[in-house]
């Protein structure tokens, strides 16, 4: 049976080929059940990206309400992926030319090893955690702060759907506070790598605030977290399904998870609110709609573009070292001994409307 929707699709066993039918058919389109203007071919999706009242928060509510006041609104406020304020497109540059400088220095960061014993659970556990551990380590951060890295980024995730109760609440701006004093020393300590120091320069010179810096590179391991987790995941089961064993090579596992990238991407879609109608494909969207922006679907119609990374002014700049990071971890878990061919047979989907992120350890009567 084919998906619904697009939101069911993210979760689908086999959406490919429904994704393909939207980008051919339904270009840009109301839905109705879901609330939702779709758009999912590649013109439409960029004429939305493109269009100055096509916002990534919605304008009434720039920080989910639950996190306001305190430490957790405040670093989500700053981030560049939540913001489109003039501040954006310059800080943007930097952290983008950061990324760029720092891969070309830094030698692939020995993925943290998972701890035995590898079963499902304590595989679930690790695609969330390891991301953000290789993330860490590309910021130069000291390897005895990476694991307060993954559970600070947790612990600030776990605060942000609005049903999050007041423990987490708190608990995410302890998180946040803790990410955003980590981070500032970083910056301004003595290991803070050159790449690192040139950023601090470019963002003085252009009058931004070293917090607004250092929550930056908190939003860095806050980004690679969920994105991470399924490109990591969808890689673990392609080398179940190709019989991959520890003997899988780093390069094997870059091509294996290019592979991922196009063909099983973790990103299916995102959002836009409109703070102004906004005339599209000769259709009108008003003022408070929302589009969602179905990657999936785009690059179907445009294969040899890497759409699960978004595009435009808000494209990911973490491509090459989310790609680095994946190929790096995944050898490492099968260097580790996990049977990926067994996790392979039996994963669900976790039930999250963006991310296609697989999960190995459940009962079969618990619902997802
Ligand atoms: C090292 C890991 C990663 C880092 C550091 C990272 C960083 C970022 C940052 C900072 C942004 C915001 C850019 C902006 O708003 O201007 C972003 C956006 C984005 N990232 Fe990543 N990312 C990582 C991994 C991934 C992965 C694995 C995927 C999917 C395969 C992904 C897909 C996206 C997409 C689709 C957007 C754009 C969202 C939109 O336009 O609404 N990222 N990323």
């Amino acid at each position: 049976m084919q998906p619904h929707h697009p939101l069911d699709a993210v979760t689908h066993p086999a959406p490919y080929p429904y994704y393909g039918a939207l980008a051919r058919g339904r270009p840009l389109y109301r839905d109705s059940m879901l609330g939702l203007w779709v758009a999912c071919h590649p013109d439409t999706i960029t004429a939305v990206m493109r269009h100055p009242a096509a916002r990534v928060r919605p304008p009434a509510e720039p920080v989910p309400t639950g996190l306001c006041p305190g430490p957790a609104g405040e670093l989500f406020g700053r981030f560049v992926r939540m913001n489109d304020s003039a501040l954006h497109s310059r800080l943007k540059d930097l952290l983008a030319t950061f990324m760029r400088e720092q891969g070309l220095v830094q030698p692939p960061p020995r993925a943290w090893l998972p701890a035995t014993p590898l079963d499902a659970a304590s595989v679930d556990r690790y695609l969330c955690a390891a991301p953000v551990h290789a993330q860490a380590a590309f910021l130069g951060l000291g390897p005895a702060l990476h694991a307060d890295c993954a559970a600070d980024i947790a612990g600030f995730l776990l605060a942000l759907p609005a049903t999050a109760g007041a423990g987490r609440i708190t608990a995410g701006h302890a998180a946040a506070e803790r990410l955003q004093t980590r981070l500032a020393s970083h910056l301004a300590g003595p290991d803070a790598p050159p790449a690192l120091r040139r950023l601090s320069a470019g963002a003085a010179q252009a009058g931004i605030a070293p917090a607004m810096v250092a929550a930056n590179l908190a939003g860095l391991l806050f980004q690679s977290c969920e994105a991470g987790a399924g490109l990591l995941g969808n890689a673990l089961i392609l080398a179940g399904r190709r019989g991959a064993t520890a003997a899988l090579t780093h390069e094997e596992a870059r091509t294996l998870v290019g592979d991922v990238v196009r063909h099983d991407p973790p990103l299916h879609n995102t959002r836009r609110f409109l703070a102004d109608g906004i005339d599209i494909g000769g259709q009108r969207i008003e003022a408070g709609q929302t589009v969602l922006l179905v990657l999936a679907a785009a690059a179907m119609a445009q294969p040899e573009k890497d759409w699960t990374f978004g595009a435009q002014g808000h494209a990911c700049p973490g491509g090459e070292a989310a790609r680095r990071h994946a190929a790096d971890a995944l050898t490492h878990l099968l260097g580790a001994g996990v049977d990926a061919a067994a996790l392979a047979a039996r994963f669900r989907y976790r039930p999250l409307p963006n991310a296609r992120i697989p999960q190995f350890h459940f009962s079969e009567d618990s619902h997802p």
